[in-house]
């Protein structure tokens, strides 16, 4: 019997399958020949969520979650944060291999050249109510970039790919920033191509009357540190999102704009905004206590804890722990860092969360930092944006290049009633709306 393989015994027939195991997974088509007649569909998996099934192959991101080992293209984060930059990484995502310094400087060149939206897509984000939340506008302007670039349906054209490509990870930080001024009623502020791409979206979210825009070295290589962290995360909520809508050949505008959408959730990558929310509402250490007796109790969820893949401490949350100590040498320390240092102690001795091996993730200290950078709540699930579109757009890329991969359509298991006659309206019988809905 050839190693590789599963023999599965059907105690419905005595019958027995072999199927093969490649990298440590059973095709699931292979299971459909399992039948207990020649009527029966054959066998599926059931997996809500994801939880044990694999969609793709992918040699993008490998995460190993007990050891909290995260690799862009087989290099540790942890290298990657030190010694690169954000673009450097996002070549990287996006080819394979670190650039030399010529494909670096051409591809921060392209990058940079497409940086400005166009003066219709301004008039657009005009539109929105000053109250607006950033990430819809990230959203909705992303999407109506669709109409802006009719070659981008182009999918099936590798250069017409690269091109909305270098496209959208130029323009999302102008997209971002713009965002951010409509928000506090401010001019929108072109982009400066002298300045590094991380330079430049500070620059367009904080120039005012200055003549030319100076970062603070140490916050912009903060920034771009923690661009580096959140470019990608293999198949996360948002980067399925992307292979899931784009299998369908759609826009990677559309694709991107379904992605930022999945992102926003608080339970992805809207938790960085709850964190900061849930740290205003603890105040001080000395409530942090009762805070961890609710969360155990049932009531509420601990924000920037837990993860489906990290059963140990996200390695990403460790680096921003460190950046933020930079940052605060310059803006002084927040005393929220206090609260959620108290908030990670606590938890981190309870059996509630050892048990549950529940550890600070990505989002756990990245807020309180974005708040001291002069960020609004509001603005960190687009900060979170921003760079992760270089990941989507790099698992959209290689999900275009995969021979294996067409049209995402899932099965399901049916449960609701089998044929039934029509009831004429006079026949009918009420039946009572449940009580959590709104009664007409
Ligand atoms: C991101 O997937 C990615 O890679 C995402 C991301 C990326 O880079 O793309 O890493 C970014 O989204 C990070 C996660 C940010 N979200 C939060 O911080 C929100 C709070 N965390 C939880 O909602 C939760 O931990 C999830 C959503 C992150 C993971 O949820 P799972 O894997 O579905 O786990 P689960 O809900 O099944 O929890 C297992 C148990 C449950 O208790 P029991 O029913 O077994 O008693 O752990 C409990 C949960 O109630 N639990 C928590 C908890 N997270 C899980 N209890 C309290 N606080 C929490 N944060």
């Amino acid at each position: 019997m050839p190693e590789n393989t599963l023999t599965i015994t059907d105690n419905r027939t005595n019958k027995s399958y072999t199927v093969p195991v490649e990298n440590g997974t059973i095709r699931a088509m292979d299971l459909r020949q399992i039948k207990t007649g020649p009527d029966d569909f054959g066998l599926m998996t059931y997996d809500p969520a994801y939880l044990n099934t694999a969609s793709c192959k992918s040699s993008i991101t490998y995460i190993d979650g007990d050891k909290g080992i995260l690799r862009y293209r087989g290099y540790p984060i942890e290298v990657l944060a030190e010694r690169c930059t954000f673009l450097e990484v996002a070549y990287l995502l996006m080819f394979g291999e670190l650039p030399t310094e010529k494909e670096l400087n051409s591809w921060i060149y392209d990058i940079t050249h497409h940086t400005m939206l166009h003066e219709t897509t301004k008039k657009f984000m005009e539109g929105f109510r000053y109250s607006a939340h950033p990430m819809s506008m990230f959203v909705s302007t992303i999407a109506a970039l669709s109409s802006v670039y009719p070659d981008a349906k182009l999918v099936r054209s590798p250069k017409d790919r690269m091109h909305q490509i270098v496209r959208l990870i130029g323009k999302v930080p102008s997209i971002a920033a713009m965002s951010y001024r409509h928000n506090v009623g401010f001019p929108y502020v072109y982009p400066d191509n002298d300045l590094s791409y991380t330079e430049n979206f500070m620059n367009m979210l904080w120039k005012m009357v200055e003549p030319k825009y100076v970062a603070h070295p140490a916050i912009s290589r903060a920034l771009d540190i923690l661009f580096i962290l959140h470019a990608d995360h293999e198949q996360n909520c948002s980067t399925s999102a992307m292979r899931s809508v784009g299998s369908s050949e759609t826009d990677p505008y559309l694709a991107v704009a379904s992605a930022a959408s999945a992102l926003a959730g608080p339970l992805h990558g809207g938790a960085n905004e709850e964190v900061l929310r849930m740290l205003e509402e603890i105040g001080t250490k000395d409530n942090v206590p009762a805070y961890i007796k609710r969360v155990k109790d049932g009531h509420f969820k601990l924000m920037g804890f837990g993860h489906r893949i990290y059963k140990n401490y996200d390695p990403r949350a460790k680096i921003i722990r460190w950046c933020a100590e930079q940052v605060f040498e310059v803006t002084g320390r927040s005393p929220k860092l206090d609260v959620a240092l108290e908030l990670e102690r606590i938890a981190l001795e309870d059996e509630y969360f050892i048990k549950r091996k529940l550890y600070p993730n990505v989002d756990f200290y990245s807020g309180i930092m974005y708040q001291a950078m002069g960020f609004r709540p509001e603005m960190f699930t687009v900060l979170f944006a921003i760079p992760r579109t270089a990941g989507w757009l790099a698992q959209w890329e290689e999900l275009m290049k995969d021979p294996e991969q067409k049209i995402a359509r899932p099965r399901q298991v049916y449960l609701g009633p089998g044929e039934r006659e029509f009831v004429p309206i006079d026949k009918r019988v009420p039946v009572p709306i449940p009580a959590e809905y709104p009664s007409h």
